[in-house]
């Protein structure tokens, strides 16, 4: 049994996806804790409407970064958490929690990483710029968070075409369904120990037919 925590600032499509997974899978997996720096965003808002215990770490709460962490760092605690799992966090994770949760936090990023990943590239910036650069592909990548941003040890990375006549409204749209569906495949891997690490890189154990 796995006890997990999100980490969300926007509006939680990934969250409520991941939840509902995990209401699936209760024998496996428990979401404990919602960690959010946005009082009033969806994942918010559907954290208190079902009942999931959410903590809120901004500047206006906690001035001060060292506090920041410290919060985090007893919630984490409290809640006994195992995994966190980044689902659209804009703010950095403090580094004790990288450093504490090494090779057990996970983010998903709508790009083929490297590309379009790193400073500056979150939200619409990363599906403009694959317009703009007219790609023929893009898609989502999995990956688990170390210190340099966008940058950790890849798990899984899952293609679809650009279209001619995409624009980067109509192209988020399908990443993110290709968000939910791919968060959730690797999310059943880590519950089913069938992601393995190979020296410093992940891979998924194809022992199962699925
Ligand atoms: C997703 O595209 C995620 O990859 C990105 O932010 C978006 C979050 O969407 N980092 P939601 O809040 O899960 O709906």
């Amino acid at each position: 049994m796995f006890n997990f925590c999100i980490f969300a600032s926007g509006a939680g499509s990934n969250f409520i996806e991941i939840y509902r997974f995990s209401k699936k899978n209760s024998n496996k997996m428990k979401i404990n804790l919602l960690v959010s720096d946005k009082v009033d965003c969806g994942a918010v808002k559907y954290a208190k409407k079902n009942e999931i215990d959410y903590i809120i770490v901004n500047v206006n709460l906690f001035p001060n970064a060292k506090d920041q962490e410290t919060r985090i760092i007893e919630s984490l605690k409290f809640h006994k958490i195992n995994y966190i799992v980044l689902a659209g966090y804009i703010k950095k994770v403090p580094i004790k929690v990288i450093n504490d949760f090494k090779n057990k936090i996970l983010n998903i990023h709508p790009s083929l990483l490297p590309k379009f990943g790193g400073k500056g590239f979150y939200g619409m910036n990363v599906h403009n710029a694959v317009i703009q650069s007219k790609e023929s592909k893009t898609g989502v990548t999995i990956h688990f968070v170390n210190k340099d941003y966008d940058k950790g040890p890849i798990i899984y990375q899952e293609e679809i075409p650009v279209y001619a006549n995409d624009n980067a409204e109509k192209l988020s749209k399908r990443v993110l369904r290709l968000e939910h569906k791919t968060y959730k495949k690797i999310i059943s891997y880590l519950i089913n120990d069938k992601i393995i690490w190979n020296g410093n890189k992940p891979e998924i154990r194809k022992i199962y037919n699925d």
